[in-house]
């Protein structure tokens, strides 16, 4: 069964490169109000590609003015389970185009890597799915719903909404996610935890209007320096979180080498690690807080002025195990206790996801650690955690608490996801189409 199903996924291979070269030329950023309609048009491809392989309904959802979402069925045998298998097809902003060195919503290969923006995530995550699908054409080994979101860039804030009013049809006994990764190169992985996320915008303000800063610096803090002192606080010297009441977490004893860890992170020659504990810890199970933006006079044309007012974007990762309401408490707490020289603070919610744990065992999983094994010919997935957030999942499970949720993934360490030249390993790509064609015979029995 192995080699036919192998030999099949090469055969429909170069079709399904074609369909995620067709899907990354449309450019479906949730994040950007203008692009609102090339999220709608990809919405329409996705929902074409399912009604293309037969699926008996395939229809295109929305819930409280959210992004459309792709949901379609396809029966199995009388009697086998029901697989849901979940992508995104909206994709981040790709930001500076000089900082790609090829259009970023036209795909093109270079050695070994398909490039473009979504080539990996999550437009893969669809391909894939219809990979796996392919293989099997009408005789499917088990029933399919697809559940193709369209805002998980964005926080997939009308998921609650779309899971409540369509929740018979997506009930299902195993549910994919193709929106994370493996662990190298050759190395499989099944993920195991993903950090939830709180972010926040704060505006301190100092002055109700700009004055000299000759004659009034001295006497009055400007906005910028004291968002500067609040933002400083964050963190303790050691680059670890300060805020207090966060949950933090052992993380699996897996080893990160150093070598990989410089290699892979980006991080500029010189640049220190900060905080404590192991590498993984520090990147899957402990909170994390970045500054992602911010708002204040820029340097060409400043002037000698007290700025009166400074904004910032919080965004923080919390540990499995946490919660966003706790962390987001904590956080506020902190920021209210530690805003110096009395001046004002209001903040914003942006938007929260949760974090997820998975208890890696049963069927499913067995299922699921023999066809990655098979598929990367002999190497056994390991557990892994990431950093990164997919507020869907906790979302899923508290709909369906009785789903195993198996969280696979086209992303490998160098594939850039959200950055410029984000890539595709091609090769990899093959190997997990293969797993899940793999994983949903083995489903089916
Ligand atoms: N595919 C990522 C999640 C991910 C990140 C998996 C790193 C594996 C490694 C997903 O599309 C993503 O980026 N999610 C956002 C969620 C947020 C907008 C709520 C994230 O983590 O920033
Ligand atoms: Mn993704």
């Amino acid at each position: 069964m192995t080699a036919d199903i192998r030999a099949r996924v090469h055969a429909v291979l170069p079709g399904i490169r074609k369909d995620l070269e067709d899907l990354v030329r449309i450019e479906s950023v949730s994040a950007d109000p203008e692009r609102a309609g090339e999220v709608q048009r990809s919405a329409e491809a996705v929902a074409e590609l399912f009604r293309a392989e037969n699926f008996d309904r395939v229809d295109i959802v929305t819930a409280d003015g959210g992004a459309p979402a792709v949901i379609a069925h396809k029966a199995g045998p009388e009697g086998a389970p029901t697989v849901l298998l979940y992508a995104h097809h909206d994709v981040q902003p790709e930001n500076d185009h000089a900082d790609w060195d090829s259009p970023p919503f036209e795909p093109t290969e270079r050695d070994g890597r398909l490039y473009a923006r979504g080539a990996a995530d999550d437009k893969a995550g669809i391909a894939a799915h219809l990979g796996a699908l392919r293989v099997f054409g009408d005789d499917l080994p088990v029933s399919v719903t697809m559940f193709i979101e369209g805002e998980e860039e964005m926080g997939s804030e009308s998921l609650p909404a779309l899971l409540k009013e369509h929740h018979d049809r997506l009930r299902a006994d195993v549910i994919v996610i193709a929106d994370s990764g493996n662990w190298d190169i050759g190395v499989p992985a099944l993920t195991t935890s993903l950090r939830g996320l709180v972010r926040l915008d704060i505006e301190v303000r100092t002055l109700t209007h700009a004055v000299h800063s000759g004659m009034w610096g001295g006497l009055v803090p400007d906005a910028v320096m004291t968002l500067a002192r609040l933002i400083a606080s964050l963190h303790d010297d050691e680059g670890n979180v300060a805020i207090e009441g966060l949950h933090a977490g052992p993380a699996a004893d897996v080893d990160y080498p150093e070598e990989r860890l410089r290699a892979e992170s980006g991080a500029a020659p010189g640049i220190e690690w900060i905080g404590s504990g192991s590498t993984v810890e520090r990147l899957w199970t402990k909170p994390a807080l970045s500054i992602t933006g911010l708002d204040a006079p820029k340097v060409a044309g400043a002037s000698n002025t007290l700025v009166p007012a400074a904004r910032a974007r919080i965004s923080m990762r919390t540990a499995p195990g946490d919660t966003s309401a706790n962390a987001l408490e904590c956080l506020v707490r902190h920021l209210e206790a530690h805003v110096p020289w009395g001046a004002t603070l209001t903040h914003t919610v942006v938007d929260t996801g949760e974090a997820t744990q998975i208890e890696a065992t049963g069927p499913a999983y067995d299922a699921a650690r023999a066809a990655f094994t098979e598929a990367w010919d002999g190497t056994a997935p390991v557990d892994m955690g990431v950093g990164g957030s997919i507020p869907f999942i906790a979302e899923f499970l508290d709909a369906f608490p009785e789903a195993s949720v198996l969280v696979t993934g086209v992303e490998d360490p160098d594939t850039r996801a959200h950055g410029a030249n984000e890539g595709l390993h091609l090769a990899e790509f093959e190997k997990v189409v293969l797993a899940e064609a793999l994983l949903l015979a083995k489903l089916g029995g």
